[in-house]
C-alpha cells in the first residue's frame, strides 16, 4: 500500500484492488504541490463539508469517474453536482469491492458557508472513516476534537491513524497525544497541521512526544509516495 500526504487532512492511499483519496483539499493548499489532474483515484471519501475537506473532490471524481462515499447528507449534496456517490452514516459500514468502509463519529461541524448570502447549510454529522486497503486497517479521524469514545477504536486493531494535531478547529498536540494511546494504533500519523497561521504546530516534537510514550509515529513528507 503507498501513501501520497498532500498536506493538511488530504491523504491519498493506493492499494492493489483500489485507490482512494481522502479530504481532498488540493486547490487552495499551501503545502500541495501535486495537480489535482494527477490525482488518480476510483474512490474519494470526505469526512464532513467544511471546504478544506471537500476540496477537489467534484473534479476529481469527474476526471476519474470516481464514487464519492460521505456520510449522507454530505453525499446527497455532492450527488447535486453530477457525480456518483455512495452515502453512509456514523456506525455504518459498507463492504466495497476493494474492503469494508467504516464510518465513526467526529466531534465538529459539517456544513457549506455562502459568504454572499450570509447563509449556512448544514449537512448532517461530521465523521471519521476506518477503511480496509490490503489487508490493512486505516483510520482518519476527520476535523474533531477528543472524545472518550475513541477508546472504543482499540478493538478495531487499527494498523494506521491519521489524528489531527492543529489544535483551533480541532484537538491539538495535548488532546492528539491522548488519542493516539486510547486507539492503540500500530502507528499514527499527524494531519491537520500548519496549513493555516491558527493551526500551526510541529509535527516531528508531536511524533517525539508518542514514541516516548512507547507508540510508533511518522511525520510524512508533502506530496511524496511513502510505502507502508
Ligand atoms: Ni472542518
Ligand atoms: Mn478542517
Amino acid at each position: 500500500m503507498k501513501i501520497r500526504y498532500h498536506g493538511h487532512s488530504a491523504v491519498e492511499l493506493i492499494g492493489d484492488n483500489a485507490s482512494i483519496i481522502i479530504d481532498p483539499f488540493i486547490t487552495g493548499n499551501a503545502h500541495a504541490e501535486v495537480a489535482v489532474e494527477e490525482v488518480n483515484v476510483d474512490y474519494i471519501y470526505i469526512t464532513h463539508g467544511h471546504e478544506d475537506h471537500i476540496g477537489d473532490a467534484v473534479q476529481i471524481a469527474k476526471n476519474n469517474d470516481a464514487t464519492i462515499i460521505a456520510p449522507y447528507e454530505l453525499a446527497t449534496y455532492m450527488s447535486w453536482k453530477g457525480v456518483k456517490v455512495h452515502p453512509l452514516h456514523i456506525g455504518g459500514s459498507f463492504a466495497f469491492d476493494f474492503g469494508k468502509v467504516k464510518v465513526t463519529p467526529a466531534f465538529h461541524g459539517s456544513s457549506i458557508i455562502n459568504e454572499e448570502n450570509q447563509e449556512i447549510m448544514y449537512l448532517g454529522m461530521p465523521s471519521g472513516v476506518i477503511l480496509e486497503l490490503d489487508g490493512n486497517k486505516i483510520y482518519h479521524a476527520g476535523d474533531t476534537g477528543l472524545f472518550s469514545d475513541m477508546k472504543l477504536l482499540e478493538r478495531e486493531q487499527l494498523d494506521v491513524a491519521f489524528l489531527p494535531i492543529g489544535d483551533n478547529f480541532t484537538m491539538g498536540p495535548e488532546d492528539a497525544l491522548l488519542a493516539a494511546e486510547w486507539v492503540k494504533a500500530k502507528k499514527v500519523i499527524p494531519i491537520h497541521y500548519n496549513t493555516f497561521p491558527v493551526i500551526k504546530q510541529d509535527p516531528y516534537q508531536y511524533v517525539e512526544r508518542i514514541k516516548e510514550k512507547g507508540i510508533d509515529g511518522e511525520v510524512l513528507p508533502f506530496n511524496d509516495w511513502v510505502t507502508l
